[in-house]
Order: C-alpha cells, then sequence, then structure tokens
C-alpha cells in the first residue's frame, strides 16, 4: 500500500493506506484524532471540516492520497497549538458565550469560523453579515445565534 505524508497539528505523519480513503477516515481510524466528526460524508454537513493550509476544508470528501508532504492539517485538538495559547481565541469565545449545546457539530463549526475570520482579515475587513450568513454548517441543536455572536466576538482578538 503507498505511504502518505503530511503534517498534522505541527508534527509530521506517515500512513500506509489506499489513496482513495477520505482524509476524515485516515484522521479518525488511523491517527486517533476524532475532533473532525462524520456527519453525511458528502462535504455538506460540514461537521469533518479542518484547516488545510490555513483554508477550511471538509476532509470527508479529499482522498488521503491528495495531500502533499508539505501541507498542513489543523484539528481542533491543535488549534490552541497553532496560536501558542492554552486555548485558541474562536474557543475563548466559545466557552464565553456557552454555545455549544450536544456538541456534535462544533469542532466543525469553530474550524470553518476559524477559516472565515483568516480569509476576512486577508482580504483587510471586518466580518459582515453577509459573511456569516456563508457559514452553512449544520446544527441539529439550533445554536445559530450564539455561534454567530461568537465569531463576531473571536474575530476582534484574531
Ligand atoms: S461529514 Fe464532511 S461535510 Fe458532512
Ligand atoms: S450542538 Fe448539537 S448538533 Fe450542533
Amino acid at each position: 500500500m503507498p505511504a502518505h505524508s503530511f503534517i498534522l497539528n505541527g508534527n509530521r505523519v506517515t500512513v500506509d493506506c489506499p489513496s482513495d480513503v477520505r482524509l476524515l477516515w485516515v484522521l479518525r481510524d488511523l491517527l486517533g484524532v476524532t475532533g473532525p466528526k462524520y456527519g453525511c460524508g458528502l462535504m455538506v454537513c460540514k461537521a469533518c471540516t479542518c484547516l488545510i493550509n490555513g483554508q477550511a476544508r471538509q476532509i470527508c470528501g479529499i482522498p488521503v492520497g491528495e495531500l502533499k508532504p508539505t501541507d498542513h492539517v489543523v484539528t481542533i485538538e491543535g488549534l490552541p497549538a497553532a496560536v501558542g495559547k492554552p486555548l485558541h481565541p474562536m474557543q475563548e469565545a466559545w466557552l464565553e458565550l456557552d454555545v455549544a449545546q450536544c456538541g456534535y457539530c462544533q469542532p466543525g463549526q469553530i474550524m470553518d469560523a476559524v477559516g472565515l475570520v483568516h480569509e476576512v482579515h486577508a482580504e483587510g475587513r471586518e466580518v459582515t453579515h453577509a459573511d456569516l450568513d456563508r457559514l452553512r454548517n449544520v446544527c441539529r441543536c439550533g445554536t445559530y445565534p450564539r455561534i454567530r455572536e461568537a465569531i463576531k466576538t473571536a474575530a476582534k482578538k484574531m
């Protein structure tokens, strides 16, 4: 079986598996990183979202063979280290506003939120309601209003 190598939460990892195995299952089943969740497997619900080279991506649809050795994958587990703090500002805002309910969708929500703020700040502007409307992560518990408030709070500290 081919070996696939990339950088996961700051550390190099190598896995032996077929190239078409989706990254979600490589992380969860082969590497024991379970922050990214399985919701739909169709790149729709966004429960599996991680950052790849700083961009929010739905890894249930990304074959591991597409990753390059230089690619950086960050999951919710690696988010605090990415900013060198006990918690990322987005996680702090989540706690401050008591966002989570059952919690299942929340890692994906946070990773998409971080990706969105990075993207908006790279354009030299602040997060708008239209930006928040672009986040289509499914939350069966309906935590959407608190998510929007938390993103606006965190964006001021990022
Ligand atoms: S599990 Fe990846 S988008 Fe739903
Ligand atoms: S907090 Fe339960 S699905 Fe979002």
